[in-house]
C-alpha cells in the first residue's frame, strides 16, 4: 500500500514535531518511517506476549522476538493453531537480486534459519531475478543474473540444510510459476495493483503482473505435494502488500491464506530510521566488506548519539536510542540480553564514549564477517545442491 500520509515522530528533546509525508512500498522506503503507523495502515497485528509465548514454547527463545525486531503479523495463530493439530507448515522467503547483499537483509534470514531448525520445516526461497529489472531503470537482466549467483552464496553461507531447503529462481523455474501465476494474476485486476503499489498508467506491464510471480511459492509446495499445507512467510514490513493481495486470492483457487512474520529494517548507517540499501554506499556494510571498510564506514557514517565533546558526554551521558552503532548490536550482533544492557547503560551514564561503543560494533560486525565470508567461499560448490529440482 502507498503510504503518503502526516506522520508525527518522537524528536530528541523538542517533544513531538510534525514530519514530511513518509511511504513505504516494495520498492522505495522514505526516511521516516513509523512502523506504528505501517501496522494499521496495512492492517498487520502486534505479536502478542500470548502469541510470542505459544512460539517460544516450541522454539525457544530468541532475542529478535523479545526485542520486537520481528513485530507483526498475520495469521500466526490459526498458524500454530494448525501446528499444534499436526499439520506443519512450510516457511517461504525470498530476495530479488539487484545488488550485493549487506547485513540488513541477513537480519531476517537469520531469524528464517532459526524458525527452520526450531519447527524443522522446509524452506522455499525465492529469487525473482526479474523483478528489479521490471522495477528499476538502469538494471539490465544481465545485471540482475549477475547478482543472483553472489546473492545464492550469502544465503546458503548462513548454514541452511541443504536438504530441506529449495531455491526458486523465476527465470529458471518459469515452467513450474508461469502457469499458477497466470491462475493468480486472472484474479487481480489493474485498479488492484494500482491502489496496492502505487503503480500508473505509465507502469510497465511487467510491473503490474509481477506480483502473481510472488504469490505462487505461497502455495507451489502444496501442489508438489498433492495436498494443503500451512505457509509462513518470515519477511521485511515492505512486502506486506503483496502478500496482501495474495492471501485475498489463494482462497479463491482453493489453498490456504499464507500466514506471515514480519520485521521493521536495520537502519542504515546514517541515522535509525529508514532503510539499509545496497545502492547508498555511504549507508551501507556490505557482507563482502573488508575488517577496514567495516572500521572506515563505522567511524565515518555511523550517526552517533552520543555528545559532542567528551566532557559534555561524561556529564549528560548518550542516547543509545538514537546511535546506530547500539542499534547494529541491539538488531544482530549482541543477542545476549545482560551485555547488552550493560553497554546501554554505560553509554547513557557517559561511561562509554562513543569511541568505544563505535568500536564494540566493529569488533562484532568483523568478527561475524570473517565466518560469514569464509562459508560464502565454500558455499560456490553447494549452489547446486539448492536449485529446486523436479523428481
Ligand atoms: N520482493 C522481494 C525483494 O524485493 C523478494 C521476495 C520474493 C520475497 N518472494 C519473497 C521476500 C517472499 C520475502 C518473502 O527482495
Amino acid at each position: 500500500m502507498l503510504l503518503t500520509r502526516n506522520v508525527y515522530i518522537k524528536v530528541q528533546s523538542t517533544g513531538f514535531m510534525k514530519s514530511d509525508d513518509f511511504k513505504v512500498t516494495p520498492w522505495e522506503a522514505s526516511e521516516n518511517i513509523n512502523y506504528e503507523r505501517l501496522v494499521s495502515q496495512f492492517g498487520v497485528e502486534h505479536i502478542s506476549e500470548e502469541l510470542k509465548e505459544r512460539i517460544e514454547k516450541i522454539s525457544g527463545k530468541h532475542f529478535m522476538l523479545d526485542r520486537k525486531i520481528f513485530f507483526a503479523h498475520r495469521d500466526l495463530k490459526w498458524l500454530l493453531d494448525e501446528y499444534d493439530k499436526g499439520n506443519k507448515f512450510f516457511i517461504y522467503t525470498g530476495r530479488s537480486p539487484s545488488g550485493p547483499i549487506h547485513i540488513g537483509h541477513l537480519m531476517a534470514w537469520q531469524f528464517t534459519k532459526f524458525l527452520q531448525d526450531a519447527f524443522d520445516t522446509e524452506l522455499w526461497f525465492q529469487f525473482p531475478d526479474e523483478e528489479k529489472f521490471l522495477f528499476k531503470k538502469d538494471l539490465s537482466l544481465e545485471d540482475t543474473q549477475k547478482y543472483l549467483e553472489e546473492n545464492m552464496l550469502d544465503v546458503i553461507a548462513l548454514g541452511f540444510n541443504p536438504k530441506k531447503t529449495h531455491f526458486i529462481i523465476n527465470t529458471k523455474h518459469a515452467d513450474l510459476l508461469y502457469p499458477e501465476a497466470c491462475k493468480v494474476a486472472k484474479k487481480i485486476t489493474l485498479s488492484m495493483v494500482k491502489s496496492s503499489f502505487g503503480l500508473d498508467d505509465s507502469s510497465n506491464i511487467g510491473q503490474i503482473f509481477y506480483t502473481s510471480m510472488q504469490a505462487v511459492p505461497a502455495f507451489l509446495p502444496s501442489l508438489i505435494k498433492k495436498k494443503k499445507i500451512p505457509c509462513l512467510i518470515p519477511h521485511a514490513i515492505d512486502q506486506d502488500p503483496h502478500f496482501r493481495l495474495t492471501r485475498d486470492i489463494l482462497p479463491k483457487l482453493g489453498h490456504h491464506k499464507p500466514a506471515s512474520i514480519q520485521c521493521s529494517f536495520l537502519p542504515p548507517l546514517t541515522g535509525v530510521s529508514g532503510k539499509m540499501s545496497s545502492s547508498k554506499e555511504e549507508s551501507t556494510i556490505h557482507t563482502t566488506d573488508s575488517p577496514k571498510e567495516v572500521e572506515r564506514k563505522i567511524k565515518k557514517y555511523a550517526f552517533s548519539g552520543g555528545k559532542d565533546t567528551l566532557e559534555e558526554h561524561r556529564r549528560h551521558g548518550g542516547n543509545p536510542d538514537i546511535d546506530v552503532s547500539f542499534q547494529y548490536l541491539r538488531h544482530m550482533f549482541e543477542p545476549d540480553e545482560k551485555k547488552l544492557r550493560d553497554i546501554y547503560n554505560a553509554y547513557k551514564s557517559g561511561a562509554m564514549t562513543s569511541g568505544e561503543l563505535k568500536q564494540i560494533t566493529i569488533n562484532k560486525i568483523n568478527e561475524f564477517l570473517k565466518e560469514h565470508q569464509k562459508k560464502r567461499i565454500l558455499a560456490k560448490n553447494k549452489i547446486k545442491d539448492f536449485i529446486y529440482k523436479k523428481d
